[in-house]
């Protein structure tokens, strides 16, 4: 393989939606809380083995806007673990040189959540070591929707001229901004879809879905993944040299 394909080829941003935890818990006859508790375990471990990977940008989804159509019951428990693993994770995190961005929208969000979102972002914002992004309220068609009340404020204040609005514009204005595309997308619990998922980002994305629910994610499935997505060839729409006359 020549060099400028091995280094197209580099995965730098590992996106991952941590489906089935409920299914998880529902084969255990345990309550669903105890499945999201599980997820979050199978995260910590994650955030530890990455870290063999040399992977540089990571990110998770973690609620989503469609989430809020669950249970109350459901929505408090995912709100309190996200509330604990910052309470708990954060100084490890730190101490690891992790730099944290928590993308998605504010609104809606309780406001010690929100509080604790800020102060985690403002301890992390100089470390160089993993970026770890966690889509909490998030969803892509929001996301867009606020990039282009964003753009719109600039047309409106002159300072964006409509014919010259362009990708790099669109992906300013994301919550995303400044972070690569994501090279490899992993979808755990069997489910083959993007569920509102980084829609703009996951365009020359490559998808890998595994079959295993979320808890049950290891160190050996990502070797699993990650070796599956360096045995691709990403051609971006182009067609593949030995094809061009
Ligand atoms: C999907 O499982 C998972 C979620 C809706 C939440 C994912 C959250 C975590 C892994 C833990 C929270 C993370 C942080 C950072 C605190 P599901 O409930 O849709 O599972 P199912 O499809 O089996 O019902």
């Amino acid at each position: 393989m020549k060099t400028s394909e091995k280094r197209e080829n580099n995965l730098s941003h590992l996106a991952i939606i941590m489906d089935g935890n409920g299914r998880w818990s529902e084969q255990k006859g345990l309550p669903r809380e105890d499945g999201h508790k599980e997820g979050v375990k199978s995260l910590r471990k994650l955030l530890r083995y990455i870290d063999d990977f040399n992977i540089p940008y990571l990110t998770v989804f973690s609620f989503s806007t469609d989430n809020w159509k669950r249970p109350k019951s459901e929505i408090s428990n995912l709100m309190n673990l996200l509330r604990k693993f910052i309470q708990t994770d954060l100084i490890e995190l730190h101490n690891k040189n992790v730099k944290i961005r928590i993308i998605g929208n504010r609104e809606g969000v309780p406001k010690d959540i929100v509080k604790l979102i800020d102060s985690s972002e403002f301890l992390t914002r100089d470390n160089d070591g993993l970026y770890l992004q966690i889509a909490f309220n998030y969803s892509g068609r929001d996301e867009i929707i606020n990039a282009l009340k964003k753009i719109g404020t600039s047309i409106k204040s002159g300072d964006i001229d409509p014919y010259n609005i362009n990708e790099d514009i669109v992906n300013s204005n994301l919550f995303t901004a400044g972070l690569p595309e994501p090279d490899l997308l992993i979808r755990t619990g069997s489910e083959k879809r993007i569920s509102n998922f980084l829609l703009w980002q996951l365009a020359y994305t490559e998808i890998y879905f595994e079959k295993a629910l979320w808890p049950d994610f290891n160190k050996d499935l990502l070797t699993k993944a990650v070796n599956d997505f360096n045995n691709r060839y990403r051609r971006y729409g182009r067609i593949e040299e030995r094809l061009k006359k």
